[in-house]
């Protein structure tokens, strides 16, 4: 039986309780299809921080690298000054452990999720590839003369050739993968940002060994209202760590919601991070009110990632089916409780095993 060691951080607000019932869901999964998921929990984040002053020891840290996977329920405090612990837990990993990728899907399950009007799940079913190791990100920022009038504050924006290329290459694969509509949008503000020019010619440059796979362009800003307008037109997108940021906030928007939206930090082959898109949310968190349904489809991405399909797709298709049938109403707060939605979807995991 294949046996897979996990990592499994629930971190701030609500983040340990959609974890559990993640965990509750591919614990089923790893059951019902025959596989061995070994976790470690470590208690890092905010609440551990203010306890014992420590963010994401050496020790651990190493211990985590040696890992399959790691799982992250979220990350955030207000207590806190804005960014130590995100730089200290999430970004510390995205970098150190090289995860390059940010792979954030944008799927409608139902068209009541929806906001916008006349678009059902067919229209919206996209994948943004957003590169994560660099751009805004790379931590190059200073201070001079700081507190005072003149003070100066700079963040550079950095893009190598190879982040960039290997961001590009992964987004056309995906499309190849996906056989969908076979297209790779790069998203950009090259016209402004004109070191994102990089950008641009690289993904020319890429685009010849992929004659099968479709290249669109659009400017970020422009992406924003096609995103709106004309989902349907994107399948692969491919766009810088800000730009990426923003945008699946966005799209979380456009598939129901941030309950709904999960993302994977990949580093092909090696250790990778998967997490629910949305925060701590401090103020549901204890309540049993948090939809878990992000949380359970970043599940089923790590159980796709580590090579469990036939389980990370059941996942996703249970979720779906749900929806469908409307015994998951919405993502909303309070909708469902946080425990009754992990219980409905292993419940039906299992029912769907046994009658496959
Ligand atoms: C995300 C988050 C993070 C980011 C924050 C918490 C640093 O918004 O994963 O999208 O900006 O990448
Ligand atoms: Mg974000």
């Amino acid at each position: 039986m294949a046996e897979y060691d996990i990592a499994v951080i629930g971190g701030d607000g609500i983040g340990p309780e959609v974890t559990a019932q993640a965990m509750k869901v591919v614990d089923a999964a790893a059951e019902v299809y025959g596989f061995k998921l070994n976790k470690t929990e470590y208690p890092f984040g905010s609440e551990h921080y203010l306890k014992t002053n420590e963010i994401f020891p050496d020790s651990a840290f190493e211990e985590v690298k040696d890992k399959r996977a790691i799982y992250l329920g979220a990350i955030g405090d207000p207590r806190l000054p804005v960014g130590l612990i995100e730089y200290g837990i999430i970004a510390r990993m995205r970098f150190d452990l090289d995860l390059y990728i940010n792979l954030r899907p944008i799927q409608l399950y139902d068209e009541r999720l929806c906001p916008l009007k006349d678009k059902g799940p067919e229209d919206v079913d996209m994948i943004i590839v957003r590169e994560n190791t660099e751009g805004a990100y790379a931590g190059m920022h200073g201070f001079a003369h700081k507190g005072q009038d003149l003070e100066v504050a700079t963040q550079t924006m950095v893009y190598t050739r190879h982040g960039v290329e290997r961001a590009i290459r992964y987004a056309f694969d995906l499309a190849r993968e996906r056989n969908k509509r076979k297209t790779v949008t790069l998203i950009d503000k090259a016209n402004a940002v004109r070191a994102q020019d990089l950008w641009t010619r690289v993904f020319a440059i890429v685009a010849k060994d992929y004659p099968d796979i479709k290249t669109e362009h659009a400017y970020i800003d422009a992406a924003c209202m096609w995103m709106i307008k004309n989902p349907e037109w994107f399948d692969v997108a491919v766009t810088t760590n800000l730009f990426g940021d923003i945008i699946t906030d966005l799209g979380a928007m456009v598939q129901g919601g941030m309950g709904i939206a999960a993302s994977g930090n990949i580093h092909p082959g090696k250790v990778s991070l998967f997490e629910p898109i949305h925060g701590s949310a401090p103020k549901h968190a204890g309540r049993n009110v948090a939809s878990p349904v992000a949380a359970i489809l970043a599940g089923s991405m790590m159980l796709n990632y580590l090579g469990e399909k036939t389980a990370g797709n059941a996942i996703e298709q249970v979720v779906r089916g749900l929806f469908k049938t409307q015994r998951l109403k919405g993502v909303g707060t309070g909708v469902h409780g946080t425990s009754e939605v992990g219980e409905m979807v292993t419940s039906e995991l299992r029912a769907a095993a046994t009658s496959a």
